[in-house]
């Protein structure tokens, strides 16, 4: 009973909501687009995210794809970062979140009991909005993942990995001549590059970012714009983010959330041009949100 007059009320929300976008549809209950890809990387179905009473993500169902940049954008509070902690199980770090549905990295569920949660995270690498480097060098902030692995067989190895990695990053330059320095003594643009790098150093197949510029400079952002377009070539790349003039640029699919439902996904350009749904209309003409 207390779970239906919370799922009435919840709808009643969205209502609202879209009656304040201009629009009439009645609840979103199914997403807007197509959420599957051909040869997916990752896929949700149907995932719910639960804190305590508060349902943050409900009946999400999407897929990411190989090569590809998936911006998620909507309002404050509708689940984006939720979702991105869903994929690599850093929602696990929270006692009060409770997540159901099925997520699959290459065909497999990653909530399975004998999935290695480490080596998951090396797997599916994230890049926060702070950057937070460890207080240590430059260099053992990108050799230290590849060393807990195993990945590299003796120095050599790992002195490649460490550069390949900076390289990668767009940092090698800016950094080859002080890689004994504190990576805490570097630029926020840099810092953000070298925790990139450090993602980067485990070989990942997805690098989720959660506002990764939103601490960033102009000039900082357009450098880690530029090179995530680059990573896309080997990686695919999920970005939360609240600039919708960087979802433009960066992203090929672009998914608009809203109270936790998914409420549309579809090319960048569609979403921007020519949105379906009246509230991702409304978001993106910023008649609310
Ligand atoms: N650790 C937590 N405990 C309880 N509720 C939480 C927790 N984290 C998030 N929530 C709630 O879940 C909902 C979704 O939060 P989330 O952080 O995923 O939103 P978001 O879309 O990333 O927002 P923002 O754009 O502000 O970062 C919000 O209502 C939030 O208050
Ligand atoms: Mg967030």
């Amino acid at each position: 009973m207390a779970v239906e007059s919370k799922t009435q009320s919840r709808s009643a929300a969205l209502e609202t909501a879209t009656a304040a976008a201009g629009g009439s549809e009645p609840t979103a209950r199914r997403t807007v687009g197509d959420v599957s890809v051909p040869n997916p990387v990752m896929t949700c179905r149907q995932v719910n995210v639960h804190y305590g009473d508060k349902h943050a993500i409900r009946d999400v169902s999407l897929d990411v794809a190989h090569n590809e940049v998936i911006a998620m954008i909507g309002p404050s509070g509708c689940g984006k970062s939720t979702l991105l902690r869903c994929l690599n199980r850093l929602n696990d770090t929270i006692p009060t979140a409770v997540v159901t549905g099925t997520i699959t990295l290459d065909g497999q569920d990653i909530y399975e009991r004998r999935q290695d949660v480490v080596q998951l995270r090396a797997r599916v690498g994230m890049v926060f909005q702070k950057p937070n480097p460890f207080p240590k060098s430059v260099y053992e902030n990108v050799a230290y993942g590849p060393r807990i692995h195993g990945l590299a067989a003796d120095r050599t190895e790992l002195d490649e990995i460490v550069q390949t990695s900076l390289q990668r990053a767009g940092l090698w330059e800016e950094v080859k001549d002080r890689l004994d320095q504190p990576g805490t003594a570097l630029s926020g643009g840099q810092q953000q590059r070298l925790c990139i790098a450090r993602t980067i150093a485990v070989g990942p197949e997805v690098i989720l970012m959660d506002e990764p510029c939103s601490a960033l400079d102009p000039i900082a952002t357009a450098r880690i714009e530029d090179l995530i377009d680059e990573l896309r070539q080997n990686y695919a790349i999920c970005i939360v983010t609240h600039s919708m003039q960087q979802a433009a640029r960066v992203s090929q699919r672009t998914a608009y959330f809203h109270l936790g439902d998914l409420i549309e996904v579809g090319s960048t350009d569609m979403i921007f041009t020519n949105p379906k749904h009246r509230l991702t209309e409304g978001y993106i003409t910023g008649r609310f949100g």
